[in-house]
This record gives structure tokens, C-alpha cells and sequence, in this order.
């Protein structure tokens, strides 16, 4: 007899703790959400009556976009929390402004932090479901999971396929949960970045990490290039951003050392003239950045639904 699958998690917190099987799933439930949002009618009723908290204590404008879209498709009551005008200002501190909204009985409650593990902490004070949507330089697994589901779209099976990651590494959560999901679908990993923005420690055998964007590059299915994580640098890590795009930016001239089918990405914001070139970037059939933030919103209605159904929230 077959087994029967079902998400085992409450919260969608990390992707270290995510099974292949449950990778699948939100990869397969997000094929269903990109589907529907191209009909003329794009309303459903997965959320309905549900409210929704974007509490973001970091900026963002394609995340708490898409969150925000995602749940207003499913029919969900969505409030964002303004921090120009919140009460940080008067000195609460988080998990206390976190904990006063939860009283207000939100069903989920989607948070971005500076401060890697503070979104954890606040899952573990609230009753709302979190999902992070970033934290710090530790993870953020909605970003990684629309990747995912792009590169699947654009080469099939991961398996043994090659995919670059380069640039800060080491200040970089979606380059760590993209290594965790990525690793899982059975995808070769090389990690491409000066010395001191990778991390050093030893990775796994089906990781190699190279100094050379010129070396790393060479025959890659697809590149994911990151932008230099300034808010997170405690100092100096690169002599100056015009070397930094000299050596590790992305150019036409470098993208001829990939396949010739090569999916190029960045989760963005995008610093044109520091890890992509301004032509490159503007070039539209070069890249799938653009498929990648309408790829976002159906993997978060795809995060929501699955939580919902997890947790007994569903209609
Ligand atoms: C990323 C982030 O916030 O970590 N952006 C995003 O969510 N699309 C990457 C970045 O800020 O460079």
C-alpha cells in the first residue's frame, strides 16, 4: 500500500528541516498556483477569513510584495506592519511587538529579522504559524524554493546537474538555503567568491568552492549571482565594488564560458555594475530574473496552502 504524504511542520522556518518529499510537494503545489494566476480570474478561497501579518524588521520590496499578494489571492485579510511608524521607535522590543499582535489572533504571521534565529524565537512565543522570511545571514527558504522550482522548470531533473553560486557567500541566506534544497534534488554546487565572503568550513563532496568566477563558471547549467551584503559586513571584505565587479561580476563576455543554454538568476535587488553588467541585465532573454519574482508568488501561495492544510487551517 502506498504512504500517504502529509507536511509535518507548523512553521516554515528553515529549509534544513525540509524533506525531499516535502520539497516536492511545494515545488509540485506551486506548478498549480503559476497556472491559475495566468486566467483572466485569479481570486481563490484557500485563505478566506484568514488574516495575515507581514511583520518585516528589514527592508524588502519583492518579498513583502509577493507574501502580501500571495495571501490576498487566497482570499486572506492581510495587514503590514509600517516600522516607520511602529513602536520600535518608542523603544519595544521585538518579541514584544511580535507577542502584541499575536494577540490580535492573526493566522499566520510572515517575518523578516537582521538578527539570524529571531524569527524561531518568535515562532516559539506566538500561536500564529510563522514562516521566515529571512533571517539574517541564516536562512530564507521561500527564496530558495522558487529558485528551485525555476531551475526545475528550465533544466528537468536536477540530478547531477551544475549550478554556480557566486558572490557573498558568506553574508548570504539565500545562497544557504539554496545550498540545502539545491544539495537535496542531487544538484553539483560550486560556490564562487573571493576568500573572505566564503564561509570556511568543509561542505559537502557534491559542493566545490572556487575563487575564479572565469574556472567556477565553466560548462554550468545554471548561475545564481548575489549582491554584496553591505548591512551584514562588520568590515572591508572586497578592495572596492569596481574590482569586485572586475573579477566576480557577471559579464556576456564571461557568460560564453557556461553552457550555452545557461539560466542566469539573482533573487535581486540587483547593483547594476557590481555583480551583473547594466547590458546583461537588460537584456531579457539573457536572464529569468523577472520569471523568478512571478515564480515567488506562486511559491508563496504554495506555502500558505500547504501550512494551511498542515496545521487544519484549510476551508
Ligand atoms: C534577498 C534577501 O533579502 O536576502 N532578497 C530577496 O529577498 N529577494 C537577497 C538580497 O537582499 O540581496
Amino acid at each position: 500500500m502506498g504512504q500517504f504524504y502529509s507536511f509535518n511542520h507548523r512553521h516554515l522556518l528553515d529549509t534544513a528541516s525540509l524533506s525531499l518529499k516535502d520539497i516536492t510537494h511545494l515545488l509540485d503545489t506551486a506548478q498549480f498556483h503559476l497556472q491559475f494566476n495566468k486566467q483572466k480570474h485569479k481570486k481563490q478561497e484557500i485563505l478566506q477569513g484568514k488574516t495575515i501579518v507581514n511583520l518585516f524588521f528589514e527592508p524588502s520590496t519583492r518579498t513583502l510584495i509577493s507574501f502580501e499578494l500571495a495571501a490576498k489571492r487566497l482570499g486572506a485579510e492581510v495587514v503590514n506592519v509600517n516600522m516607520n511608524v511602529s513602536s520600535l521607535s518608542k523603544g519595544e522590543n521585538f518579541m514584544d511587538m511580535a507577542r502584541n499582535l499575536d494577540a490580535l489572533a492573526p493566522d499566520f504571521m510572515i517575518v523578516r529579522h537582521p538578527a539570524a534565529g529571531a524569527v524561531k524565537m518568535i515562532a516559539q512565543q506566538v500561536k500564529a504559524c510563522v514562516i521566515n522570511a529571512g533571517d539574517g545571514a541564516h536562512e530564507h527558504p521561500s527564496q530558495a524554493l522558487l529558485d528551485a522550482f525555476i531551475l526545475r522548470q528550465k533544466l528537468g531533473d536536477l540530478q547531477g546537474r551544475n549550478i554556480a553560486i557566486c558572490g557573498d557567500i558568506l553574508h548570504s541566506r539565500v545562497a544557504r538555503s539554496n545550498i540545502n534544497i539545491l544539495t537535496k534534488l542531487g544538484a553539483n554546487l560550486r560556490l564562487i567568491a573571493p576568500a573572505t565572503l566564503l564561509p570556511n568550513i568543509d561542505f559537502a563532496q557534491n559542493i566545490s568552492k572556487y575563487s575564479e568566477l572565469s574556472k567556477g563558471i565553466e560548462g554550468v547549467d545554471a548561475i545564481m549571482m548575489l549582491r554584496l551584503q553591505k548591512e551584514r559586513m562588520v568590515s572591508a571584505f572586497v578592495p572596492s565594488e569596481g574590482e569586485f565587479f572586475r573579477l566576480y561580476g557577471l559579464t556576456r563576455k564571461k557568460l560564453f564560458m557556461a553552457q550555452g543554454s545557461c539560466v542566469v538568476m539573482h533573487p535581486g535587488p540587483i547593483n547594476r555594475g557590481v555583480e551583473i553588467a547594466s547590458e546583461l541585465f537588460d537584456d531579457h532573454l539573457q536572464h529569468v530574473i523577472f520569471e523568478q519574482v512571478e515564480a515567488g508568488l506562486a511559491m508563496r501561495q504554495a506555502i500558505f496552502e500547504t501550512l494551511a492544510c498542515a496545521t487544519g487551517q484549510q476551508l
